[in-house]
């Protein structure tokens, strides 16, 4: 259900052209000028993917899930920073009350906020899907856990042409909409993002800017790119438990198998092999930095994002391009017992999670439940800072670095996913990239790293 003009007022009105954004067959038609480059890498190269998302639409962005934990801080930063934009956009959920209530909350807290449309549809409603999406020009959603819930939504954007974006880190549903949407949506000049999220934004686009620096300077990319979470303060909300304990839950299941024991478990089929090996599970120190490194919990999805964007953009990283993430602990003997520690905690936590008794006990008394989550005051104390670290034969060439002053899985999530969505939708941004289920660098690049940038998620080319 949508409710428009007696509650917000906007959802009858007609959504402008979105500027700057011809259609895909003229880029299709231009780029037939570059022999030698595939059209996906065409369309990139000339960095004016063409949006079709249908221009006639209530809003240019629902946000679905605004109801949950991470939801009402898209919500708040939407309302608080985009008054300005001529943005036109709602709230959508599955309980009417909650809707009316948060959008009554945001209202009162950004007065300058203007019309907020609310949009009422579940995930199990597949009517309310297809008017969800058709609602809209970008649809952005925190309902999780996606591997549940998510599946109907990306089908009913695919076959409404509504490029979408979200935060699942659930590795075996990303490979799951690949395989059953990314040749309709391709078709369709559709993007699917998925991962917009601390996972895997940092990682899919640090590398993107180290390579695009390294190309810029050098004429060719870095061969190797290394990942060392070197800095971070942040909480967990319970819908992050659920989706992991989901994962867990799942681990010998063959579709997570599948993808977490094969690095190229998110390529395209036929593309599915390279040099990198898998994810480091124990401590080892760097020979470059020589600091103790330990396994990083979100190397299973982002590592893999990282390697799909590059078959996406034609192997623009090398097809030998090596990539890896880890956690920096530090240099000296402090440095090898905090990895120690790290490395053993991991393990024993996947081992509780994993076990029935222990995970019900842990979820009782230890972890949040769904629609709980860090509290404010940690949210914006939180932080985080990545180290790119781009190499050629085994010496750093280039260095970048991703970091903001907020918490990195909710303050900084919040700020990725919406600006990714705006990144899609607005008047005046053209990101480039390609249609298909593809990545947060495939698809906005450039144009997604000045948005962050401006909010304060900061992706930065050190020489
Ligand atoms: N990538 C990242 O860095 C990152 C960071 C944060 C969160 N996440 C992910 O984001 C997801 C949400 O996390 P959260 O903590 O915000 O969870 P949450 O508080 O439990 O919120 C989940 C939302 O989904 C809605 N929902 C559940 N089933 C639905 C259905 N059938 N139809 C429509 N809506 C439905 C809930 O609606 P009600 O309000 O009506 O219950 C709620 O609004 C999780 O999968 C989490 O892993 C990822």
């Amino acid at each position: 259900m949508i409710l428009g003009a007696s509650e917000g007022g906007v959802s009858g009105r007609r959504v402008g052209p979105l500027s700057g954004t011809p259609k895909l067959p003229t880029a299709v038609l231009r780029s037939q000028a570059r022999p030698g480059l595939s059209a996906r890498a065409r369309i990139w190269h000339h960095g004016s993917m063409d949006t079709i998302s249908p221009t006639d639409r209530a809003y240019h962005v629902v946000l679905h899930g605004a109801t949950g934990f991470t939801g009402r801080l898209v919500a708040e930063h939407l309302a608080a920073h985009h008054q300005d934009e001529g943005l036109r956009w709602a709230i959508a959920g599955r309980d009417e009350a909650r809707l009316v209530e948060l959008r009554d909350r945001i209202r009162s807290r950004f007065p300058e906020s203007g019309p907020i449309g609310l949009v009422v549809a579940d995930n199990h409603d597949p009517g309310s899907m297809a008017r969800l999406a058709a609602s809209a020009a970008v649809v952005a959603t925190t309902v999780g856990p996606y591997v549940r819930h998510g599946e109907p939504l990306v089908a009913a954007c695919v076959a409404h042409r509504t490029d979408y974006v979200d935060l699942t880190g659930e590795p075996q549903f990303v490979r799951r909409t690949i395989d059953c949407h990314h040749d309709d949506a391709t078709a369709a000049g559709v993007r699917i993002v998925h991962c917009c999220g601390f996972d895997s934004i940092p990682s899919d686009l640090g590398t993107f800017a180290l390579q695009e620096a390294a190309i810029a300077r050098d004429g060719r990319p870095c061969d190797e790119v290394k990942f060392l979470l070197q800095d971070i303060r942040g909480g967990v909300s319970g819908g992050t438990i659920a989706s992991m304990v989901d994962l867990l839950e799942d681990a010998r299941s063959t579709d997570v198998a599948r993808v977490v024991s094969d690095p190229y478990g998110l390529n395209p089929e036929g593309e599915r092999h390279g040099p990198d090996t898998p994810d480091q599970a124990g401590v080892l120190r760097d020979p470059v930095t020589r600091s103790w490194t330990g396994p990083f919990v979100m190397a299973p999805v982002n590592t893999r994002v990282v390697r799909r964007t590059n078959a996406l953009l034609d192997h623009r990283y090398g097809r030998e391009f090596r990539y890896s993430e880890v956690v920096d602990t530090g240099t000296g003997l402090r440095g090898a017992v905090r990895a120690t520690l790290l490395a053993a905690g991991i393990t024993a936590f996947r081992g509780a999670m994993h076990a029935r008794p222990t995970r019900a006990l842990l979820r009782r008394f230890a972890l949040p439940s769904p629609g709980e989550g860090p509290s404010p005051q940690s949210i914006e104390s939180g932080h985080f800072t990545a180290l790119l670290s781009g190499r050629r034969g085994g010496s750093e060439v280039l260095r970048a670095t991703v970091h903001a002053d907020r918490d990195p899985g909710y303050g900084a999530t919040a700020i990725m996913l919406a600006e990714s969505a705006l990144c899609l939708a607005l008047p005046g941004e053209e990101p480039s990239g390609v249609p298909g289920v593809v990545t947060p660098a495939s698809a906005m690049g450039h144009a997604l790293i000045g948005r962050l940038g401006r909010r304060g998620v900061h992706v930065r080319v050190q020489d």
